[in-house]
């Protein structure tokens, strides 16, 4: 038995000076394995750790087999578009070259970018390294005042001469690239991220003009662009006719099986396992988001390695720790937004906010999240405010006080303003005690192992794909 071996190494080790609480793993084995399974922040580019994307994977790679045709992934932030991108943009590229990847700024103009993408593309090609490349980065640009950020791995980029010299023309970029196709006979992919921050509409329709060009003149280069954005549109604006050369590829959140492979492959590498409630309550917290997951993970794996007993299952205590060390380890700008929203709780506003959070219905109608407050109320034993009080306090989380953390659709539905911010108020409750977004329990539990908090499947404005899941929890979110 695998665990009985690791429970019998890790007994031994006991004995021995060194502490090697997970199986007999040292800090330096830890952290490698550690390191390969979970990357909160850095985007993922092998297709084995990219969790739950298989059809968008699929469809990209079709598109990257049909002449002409760019790619458009958009989603909400932190969702994983730049981790399939560039996934994608290595599993494509051709061996000796590494693919290229630039990163706009509220600056970016289309000449600026279009000069740095035809800076690298002429530098010569390179023997790429064996596995995965540190990133470089630079800025374009006069200092402080960025045009554009250039990743490369590890190419460089003669960052001034791009600044300096903008390809403002779109014929000229398209003779360009027409020559440096002519020229280069192996697949070569673009990565365009972050496209939603060029400030300019104007600057951004130029784009669709040239995605309309590149596919008229047949470019071998495939360009790749991610951008935060429910609609193409919005990024695009209203360039019907560039549409037909584009594949768009809408990203959901990740499904249940998605996030719980993460927390299971990470396990398993390690030889450790995760119970049913912490990698339920992960799973839950994260909102399919899989930075939460990667960070709890990570910090859940710490826990269990700088224990002083040897351990090859996550406990509670371990869990909790780790949700308080997630708290602290947060993106900043995640914390300041909650930490701002709630007002040091003055006037119970916390407990609105999560009430907001319970749900994972993207838009909810307010009676839905007063019926959840009551419910975090109850459990909670805190004293409800009066429901006419709660509406003033979700109107106020609406408005500049509160950072405008919530928003409201025409119809007078909830919902956050960066979904992203919802799991981080899910970890905050759940370092208060407080677990929210228990609603898929009953269908995603089959053992029904810990209490229920009575909460109910969604009633209101629950989406096709979240009641699919709710139905089968064993089925594969299809995606888009
Ligand atoms: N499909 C996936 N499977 C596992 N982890 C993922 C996946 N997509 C993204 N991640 C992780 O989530 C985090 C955010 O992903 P990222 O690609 O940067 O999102 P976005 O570009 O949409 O903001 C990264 O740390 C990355 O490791
Ligand atoms: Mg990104």
């Amino acid at each position: 038995m695998q665990h009985a071996e690791v429970a019998r190494q890790s007994g031994s080790s006991s004995h021995n000076e060194q502490h090697f609480m997970i199986g007999n793993l040292d800090e330096s084995e830890f952290v490698k394995i550690l390191h390969q399974h979970l990357s909160p922040t850095a985007p993922i580019q092998l297709e084995e750790n990219l969790c739950g994307r298989e059809p968008q994977v699929r469809k990209i790679k079709q598109a990257l087999y049909a002449p002409g045709r760019s790619i458009f992934i958009h989603g909400d932030r932190g969702v994983g578009k730049t981790s399939l991108a560039q996934t994608v943009a290595y599993k494509h590229q051709s061996a000796n070259r590494d693919p290229v990847f630039l990163v706009c700024t509220p600056q970016t103009t289309f000449g600026t970018i279009m000069r740095g993408v035809i800076n690298a593309l002429e530098q010569p090609q390179r023997i790429r390294h064996s596995g995965v490349a540190t990133t470089h980065q630079g800025t374009l640009g006069v200092p402080g005042v960025a045009s554009y950020q250039v990743i490369r791995q590890p190419q460089q980029i003669d960052i001034a001469a791009a600044a300096a010299d903008p390809v403002d023309d779109l014929n000229h970029v398209v003779a360009l690239l027409s020559q440096i196709s002519a020229n280069t006979k192996e697949d070569t992919v673009v990565v365009i991220d972050e496209f939603d921050r060029i400030a300019s509409d104007e600057e951004r329709s130029h784009f669709a003009d040239f995605i309309k060009q590149i596919g008229d003149q047949k470019i071998t280069v495939r360009f790749v662009f991610c951008g935060v954005g429910e609609s193409l549109d919005k990024l695009l604006g209203a360039h019907g006719s560039c549409y037909r050369y584009l594949e768009s590829v809408e990203l959901p959140r990740l499904s249940w099986d998605a996030r719980w492979e993460i927390v299971d492959r990470a396990a398993a590498a390690l030889k450790v396992t995760v119970g049913d409630r912490p990698r339920f309550r992960i799973a839950a917290i994260s909102d399919g988001f899989p930075h939460y997951v990667h960070l709890v993970c990570e910090k859940l794996f710490w826990e269990m390695f700088e224990d002083t007993e040897p351990c090859i299952a996550a406990g509670s205590g371990h869990y909790t720790s780790a949700v308080a060390a997630s708290v602290l380890g947060i993106e900043q700008h995640l914390k300041q937004t909650y930490d701002s929203a709630i007002m040091q709780n003055a006037d119970g506003f916390e407990e609105v906010l999560w009430a907001v959070a319970d749900h994972s219905d993207l838009f909810r109608r307010p009676d839905s999240i007063y019926e959840s407050y009551l419910n975090i109320m109850r459990a909670a034993n805190r004293t409800a405010l009066d429901r006419h009080i709660f509406a003033a306090r979700l109107r106020t989380l609406k408005s500049a006080r509160c950072n405008q953390i919530v928003a409201t659709n025409g119809a007078g539905w909830l919902h956050f303003r960066e979904s992203i911010v919802r799991g981080y108020v899910r970890l905050r409750a759940e370092e208060q005690g407080v677990e929210l977004a228990l609603e898929y329990q009953a269908a995603k539990v089959k053992q029904g192992s810990w209490p229920q908090r009575g909460a109910k499947r969604g009633r209101f404005g629950t989406t096709q794909r979240d009641w699919q899941q709710m139905q089968n929890p064993d089925e594969e979110d299809s995606g888009s």
